[in-house]
């Protein structure tokens, strides 16, 4: 695995950016795997620079999201859709028919994890993976446990994720408690995978992951068994790994 430290999260979102516009201006249909969460804000805003200055062209990329709460529509405000469409999607010339997402209120489970595990193949596969990282290690919503998922799966949230996710709802009681994600699998067929990490709070994750025992029970160490996956991380995200 390769590990990047970048000197603040400005510029680690800044590489992982210029990356994934170096990836479309070589494949223009790359398909994309897409996460969530507070960590690729900056790097989401700065391929909307890069659009609106004229040096990137979305039309042909293909975006597959990793994950979709569970309860929520496409419309709900606190639906990772929702968050998709506010930070990239409605600020960029992708396809409508060209966004994967997961169904959060599908009426069959089963038969929706399957069917995204298809359209996925079906595409040829994720060339490029984007991840972010849990507090306690997890990727996409695959939970710390004593098994590995392979495909898309609804999945429980643990009650650390459900805590750290409260911050973006009204009210605890809103925040859904299952979600359906892509598969620790999936994840791993991709191509390549480029993993974000910024601040103190992803410190323990990270290095967990990077020189701990590879393990489900740390979901993103995992990741070290994939030919080809770079870690972005801040001064704070990597600040553990010299420590003894
Ligand atoms: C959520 C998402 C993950 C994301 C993680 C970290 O649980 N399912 O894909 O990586 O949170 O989020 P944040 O970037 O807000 O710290």
């Amino acid at each position: 695995m390769n590990i990047v430290i970048c000197k603040n999260y400005l510029e680690m979102s800044c590489q992982v950016a210029g990356i994934v516009a170096e990836s479309i201006r070589e494949h223009v249909d790359l398909k994309l795997g897409l996460p969530t969460g507070e960590t690729p804000k900056a790097m989401y805003a700065e391929l909307v620079k890069l659009f609106r200055e004229g040096n990137l062209d979305f039309s042909e990329t293909v975006t597959f999201n990793l994950d979709e709460y569970v309860g929520l529509s496409s419309v709900d405000p606190n639906s990772f859709r929702c968050f998709m469409n506010e930070n990239l999607f409605d600020h960029i010339n992708i396809r409508s028919s060209n966004i994967h997402f997961p169904d959060g209120i599908s009426e069959c489970f089963e038969d929706e994890c399957q069917a995204y595990e298809d359209s996925i193949q079906k595409a040829g596969g994720i060339g490029l993976q984007l991840l972010g990282i849990g507090r306690n290690g997890h990727i996409g919503f695959n939970e710390p446990g004593d098994f590995i998922r392979d495909i898309t799966s609804k999945v429980n949230l643990t009650e650390d994720t459900i805590n750290a996710n409260a911050r973006f709802f009204k009210t605890p009681s809103e925040v859904p408690s299952t979600a359906v994600s892509m598969g620790i699998g999936t994840i791993m067929r991709a191509k390549s995978i480029i993993l974000m990490a910024n601040g103190d709070s992803k410190a323990q994750a990270v290095k967990e992951a990077v020189k701990g025992p590879i393990t489900p029970h740390l979901p993103a160490s995992l990741l070290r068994l994939h030919p080809d996956v770079t870690f972005f991380l801040d001064r704070e995200a990597s600040s553990l790994l010299e420590a003894k």
